[in-house]
């Protein structure tokens, strides 16, 4: 028995789904760091957060954002470069992680926990690494680092949780499924360098180009959505919480170019896809569906 397009979306979303098993790493991991990290920094009310926490992660499971929030004993860092905290928490990173699982990144401190992915993306349900984000309470909001600038940004964790749970509603609860989906086919390694960057700049677009409701059929959801998003890639996509610098700041004109191409041709594989269902060649548009995402859609 051939499975039908509908039932190998279902289960593809569900295997991007979070289960128990990698939360319950996820949590093992968060509490493994922050009971390291609470002898290094005056820390209060850390927490998972970021595409985890909103359920619009996709996998392999990695780069789970913890916000590291510090008290007021720690208010120096505010005061001098965000290059000097991130520096910091880098070095004490190291010193329980050594030097080659710890990486400084824009706004956060990766630590890979070098897990194997199998060739299914496959991980045995852990997380592959975590972002360590420092960080200060501001009224309702909080402040981070930026790396590249030297500034301190604003942000809104609970903002962009409730706009994705708003537009997830709107969907029929489909929403997240897709992002993740379309987020899956962003981190596909046959790219290369990711398409879209950052990852979050497409659940950001998702909120406005995804909308007149769930149509019913994923791979009709998945075809406009692809090409949606390469319609508008170019245009400036502000922070959904109205904090932050531009979530496409980092997409200058080479990198626009080239997602506008990638994302147009994935609209037109998934067009193809839709045809050969129609021509009865389900077998066939399993396959095309197959290489346009990755191992985890299912053949079978
Ligand atoms: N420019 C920005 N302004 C304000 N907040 C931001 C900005 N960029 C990111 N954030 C917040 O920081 C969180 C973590 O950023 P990150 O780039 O890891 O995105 P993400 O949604 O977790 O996606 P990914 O699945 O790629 O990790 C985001 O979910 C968002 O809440
Ligand atoms: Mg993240």
């Amino acid at each position: 028995m051939t499975l039908s397009i509908d039932e190998a979306f279902r289960k593809f979303k569900s295997r991007l789904e979070l289960n128990q098993k990698e939360q319950d790493n996820a949590s093992a991991k968060h509490k493994e760091v922050r009971e390291y990290l609470h002898t290094k920094f005056d820390i209060e009310g850390d927490f998972l957060t970021g595409s985890y926490a909103r359920y619009t992660k996709t996998k392999p499971l990695k780069d789970i954002d913890i916000f590291f929030p510090m008290k007021e004993s720690e208010k120096a860092y505010r005061e001098k470069a965000a290059s000097v905290v991130l520096d910091d928490y880098k070095a004490a990173l190291v010193e329980k992680y050594g030097e080659k699982a710890v990486r400084r990144q824009s706004r956060s401190i990766n630590v890979d926990f070098g897990v194997e992915v199998k060739e299914d993306d496959k991980t045995d349900y852990k997380v592959l690494s975590i972002d360590v984000v420092p960080a200060f309470k501001s009224g309702d909001d909080y402040e981070i680092p930026d790396g590249d600038t030297g500034k301190w940004i604003k942000t809104n964790p609970k903002i962009h949780a409730q706009k994705a749970v708003d537009a997830h509603q709107a969907y029929s609860n489909e929403w997240k499924g897709l992002v993740r989906m379309v987020k899956y086919w962003n981190n596909n390694p046959k790219h290369g360098e990711k398409p879209v960057k950052p990852s979050f700049l497409i659940e950001v677009m998702a909120l406005e180009c995804l909308h007149g409701g769930w149509g019913g059929q994923f791979d009709r959801e998945i075809q406009s959505f692809f090409a949606t998003l390469a319609g508008r890639i170019g245009e400036t996509w502000a922070d959904p919480a109205q904090l932050g610098p531009p979530i496409s700041g980092s997409m200058d004109a080479a990198r626009v170019e080239r997602a506008q191409k990638l994302l147009t041709a994935a609209a037109r594989e998934a067009d193809h896809a839709i045809h050969l269902v129609r021509q009865g060649k389900n077998g066939e548009a399993l396959r095309a569906w197959r290489d346009l995402f990755g191992p985890m859609f299912p053949l079978s």
